[in-house]
């Protein structure tokens, strides 16, 4: 090959080097061997030529194009490597990074004990009801003999909502779950008065009533939002000692413990009379000998249970309301209410 074909070769091989993209690369291309590119216009000129010219001239044209043409498909498989390369990279999957991993939930602690709350008091026969966390005013307090004005309402710094009742008394949120005993009653009214008509013994309400109740209150120990589970047993004749043997029951069965001391230390609520604060007082343990205030409680007052539209001569009995948040802290040793609505998986973890 001459000279001259020589540095064609090597200006092709030079453009299509310095061509960046495949774009780029054809254009290169149709400098050299397109319609009117350098390898082109050199064969048009051999027409003008003799055959013995033609042939060894044409033979080193052809020699040209072929290395030009080989230089190009080398190029366009190195641009062609490159994009994939860049795409891969692109793409690329960290096969090192670790999975998420679902990792199995839990009851929360107080769902925990409210369901073992549940268990044990369904073992003793009571009933599990379930009632409204929005209450008119009548249920929270004037069917449990609490007046409006009577001075024992201010006991509850109670949230309000911005319904008014029939009677004019905005809706409140449920302050306890005591409004759940008038509920009760009144939900099986028919059973009660069924018998009554037949001449029957009078059924007996026995029931837990676990739920969320609410308060303007807010510290270490106390929640805007927290738990209460209501007990009532009324029969022919469920006295304080009745209310005594179940509550103990229940705390030895719940903490399982027999060494659980139980003391009803005399207290006020409208809706019973007499009244007792339950406390219990482990004998070993982190608290032993502490006395720990769990349950408010008492023997049916007769207007409550004439407001459940009974005979307070008929149904005799006991109620309690007692803090499964406090249960439950006691239970695994929690010191900070509020742990338990933080919502701290670290902490909620430890339950599952
Ligand atoms: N409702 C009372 C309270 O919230 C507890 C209680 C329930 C007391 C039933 C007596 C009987 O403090």
């Amino acid at each position: 090959m001459t000279q001259e074909f020589d540095s064609i070769v090597a200006g092709a091989r030079d453009a299509f080097a310095r061509a960046g993209t495949p774009a780029e690369l054809e254009n290169a291309k149709a400098q050299y061997v397109g319609k009117s590119g350098r390898i082109t216009e050199l064969m048009k000129g051999l027409a003008a030529l003799s055959v013995e010219e033609k042939k060894t001239r044409g033979a080193a044209i052809n020699q040209a194009k072929q290395a030009i043409e080989a230089a190009l498909t080398q190029r366009r498989r190195s641009l062609a490597d490159a994009e994939l390369e860049a795409q891969l990279k692109a793409e690329a999957l960290d096969v090192s990074l670790p999975g998420r991993i679902r990792e199995p939930g839990g009851l929360h602690p107080v769902s925990l004990t409210m369901e073992r709350i549940e268990q044990i008091f369904a073992s003793m026969g009571f009933d599990v009801a379930d009632g409204p966390e929005i209450e008119s005013d009548w249920h929270s307090f004037t069917s449990l003999n609490n007046p409006p004005n009577h001075p024992a309402r201010s006991m509850q710094d109670t949230f309000y909502v911005d319904i008014d009742g029939d009677d004019g008394i905005p809706y409140n949120l449920r302050p306890h779950t005591s409004p759940m005993q008038v509920r009760y009653a009144h939900q099986h009214i028919k059973r009660y008065q069924e018998a009554v008509q037949r001449g029957d013994p009078m059924p007996e309400i026995r029931v837990i009533a676990p739920g969320r109740t609410y308060r303007v209150d807010s510290d270490a120990t106390h929640s805007p939002m927290f738990h209460q589970c209501e007990g009532l047993w009324l029969g022919e004749n469920v006295s304080f000692k009745d209310l005594k043997v179940v509550f103990t029951d229940f705390c030895r069965t719940f903490f399982e413990s027999d060494d659980l001391a139980l003391r009803f230390r005399p207290s006020f609520f409208p809706f019973t009379e007499p009244s007792a604060e339950i406390d219990i007082q482990f004998q070993s343990g982190p608290l032993a000998g502490r006395w720990l205030e769990v349950a408010g409680s008492g023997q049916v007052h007769p207007t409550v249970v004439r407001n459940m539209g009974l005979d307070p001569e008929k149904h005799i009995g006991f109620a309690f309301g007692m803090g499964p948040d406090r249960l439950t802290m006691l239970r695994y040793g929690v010191n900070d209410l509020r742990l338990f609505f933080d919502g701290d998986i670290r902490f909620l973890k430890q339950f599952r």
